[in-house]
């Protein structure tokens, strides 16, 4: 028996994956990786997969990268972790003064959770504790894009719209309005993406109108929609949103926690179109892709309506156990050192223009609708057919066999239902792009050649789901 062979055996008796069904391991190898380097991830047999998706998004800058690796040993001979509450340290205070320099103007106090989803919590419980402790008590709803997707907590999924991800927990979610996505992929044929942004803005913009005396907040992903199937938007929307957000005070609470640090072109998505949210919810690339923590800054103005004294009982009592983790911190010190020093978002240039021409072949394929791209994230759009852009059936997991080609040939391509994309670490080469794309295009002919016999299920998830 291989090595790998019997980790996954030891593996699969003990454990329950995520975002999984576990009987499809029954022929689908799991993959015990052993190390890994660079953009590469090395398995217990000694093969090679480079990361295309950043494994989930987070690793940033390659795995066991010297300079982060260093800082998060350096911090573990001084202080492995302390609670919060009550104590301090000197990474976390280093991190939020540096956090808070380099977010767009007006966010000022940082907020740590230990990931994303309960920074999405904490951010929604945080603006709708503001209006009650501001006397505004009817406001208590959220208003959420369709297609949206915030986490896996239940007030995140209450926010959320893929529907595999959601709808069997539907009696346990919070009542959300929910308005028309900005998605460019269903804009009318010949319009560009900023008019159709700005056309679905009308949306939002009736949805404020009607209800913006019992909303608290509008949470958005900042021009990509992440697991929604990368579905993509533009920077007009978000200003429409903050001057609207203004216009009938309603918080506007920007998760950029797949989106922040670059993966836009930008550090940060609403620097494109200008704006600063009243909430920012960072995590995954924060720290490298090295350790769970996200941040959720917001204004002044916001802590201001909790401070006071103990006995009025107005302040923010959330705590997680690993708030503000020493070692987390260090990790996402080095990250940001990183960042300053390499000049990253201007590198970040060449590499994204060659993830375009290496794919640009791909949107003549006969089942391809779209390539799309927004800075360092790409998304191929596979199709039944494409001149009406008529998806795949779900049942038929189309992306599950890029996602098998791509690792027999050495690739971590891992599709989100029939979404195949790449989205690397920015340490990735210009050749490793175009060995990529190569790998994804043969992945896309095969899987679409194929004639799959499925037995269709009535009522099942039209959206998205994680992997093919
Ligand atoms: C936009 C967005 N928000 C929130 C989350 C949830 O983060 P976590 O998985 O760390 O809870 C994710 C995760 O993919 C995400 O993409």
């Amino acid at each position: 028996m291989s090595l790998n062979d019997s980790w996954m055996r030891r593996d699969l008796a003990v454990l329950w994956h995520p975002c999984t069904q576990m009987k499809d391991h029954e022929q689908l190898p799991l993959i015990p990786i052993r190390r890994g380097e660079g953009v590469w991830l090395e398995d217990f047999d000694g093969k090679r997969y480079l990361d295309a998706v950043s494994s989930w998004w987070v690793n940033v800058f390659g795995h066991a990268n010297p300079r982060i690796n260093q800082r998060i040993k350096d911090q573990l001979d001084q202080l492995e972790h302390v609670m919060l509450a009550g104590f301090s340290h000197q990474p976390v205070v280093e991190l939020s003064e540096r956090l808070v320099a380099l977010t767009p103007p007006g966010l000022e106090r940082v907020f740590y959770t230990d990931n994303g989803s309960t920074g999405i919590e904490v951010a929604l419980k945080m603006s709708f504790h503001y209006w009650r402790n501001s006397g505004r008590l009817r406001k208590q709803r959220f208003v959420t894009l369709t297609n949206s997707y915030h986490g896996e907590t239940v007030a995140a999924m209450s926010v959320g719209d893929v529907a595999l991800f959601t709808d069997t927990y539907k009696p346990l979610l919070l009542d959300t309005l929910k308005v028309p996505s900005p998605d460019c992929y269903l804009r009318p044929e010949g319009m560009s993406w900023e008019d159709h942004s700005r056309n679905m803005f009308a949306h939002m913009e009736q949805t404020l109108a009607e209800h913006h005396e019992e909303v608290a907040a509008v949470i958005v992903e900042p021009l990509i929609q992440g697991a929604g199937g990368m579905r993509m938007y533009h920077p007009i929307y978000l200003k429409l949103l903050r001057e609207a957000c203004d216009r009938y005070e309603v918080h506007l609470i920007h998760d950029e926690i797949a989106v922040g640090f670059g993966r836009t072109g930008t550090m940060f998505a609403c620097e494109q179109a200008g704006i600063s949210p009243d909430f920012l919810c960072l995590s995954k690339a924060l720290t490298g892709g090295y350790l769970p923590m996200a941040a959720v800054l917001t204004t002044d103005r916001l802590y201001q309506a909790f401070y006071d004294d103990y006995s009025t009982l107005r302040a923010f009592l959330h705590s997680h156990t690993y708030t503000g983790n020493p070692l987390a911190c260090a990790a996402a010190l080095a990250t940001l050192d990183i960042f300053a020093e390499d000049n990253v978002i201007e590198a970040n240039k060449a590499l994204a223009a060659r993830m375009a021409s290496a794919t640009a072949h791909l949107a003549e394929h006969p089942h391809v609708a779209e390539v799309r791209q927004t800075g360092m994230a790409l998304a191929i759009e596979m199709v039944q057919d494409k001149a009406s852009k008529t998806a795949y059936p779900w049942q038929e997991r189309r992306g599950l066999q890029v996602y098998q080609h791509a690792l027999e040939r050495g690739a971590l391509l891992r599709p989100l239902g029939s979404v195949v994309y790449f989205l690397p670490p920015y340490t990735i080469t210009p050749e490793q792009i175009d060995f990529l794309a190569e790998v994804a295009s043969e992945g896309i002919d095969i899987a679409t050649r194929a004639a799959v016999s499925v037995a269709l299920q009535p009522g099942a998830p039209s959206n998205f789901h994680d992997p093919g």
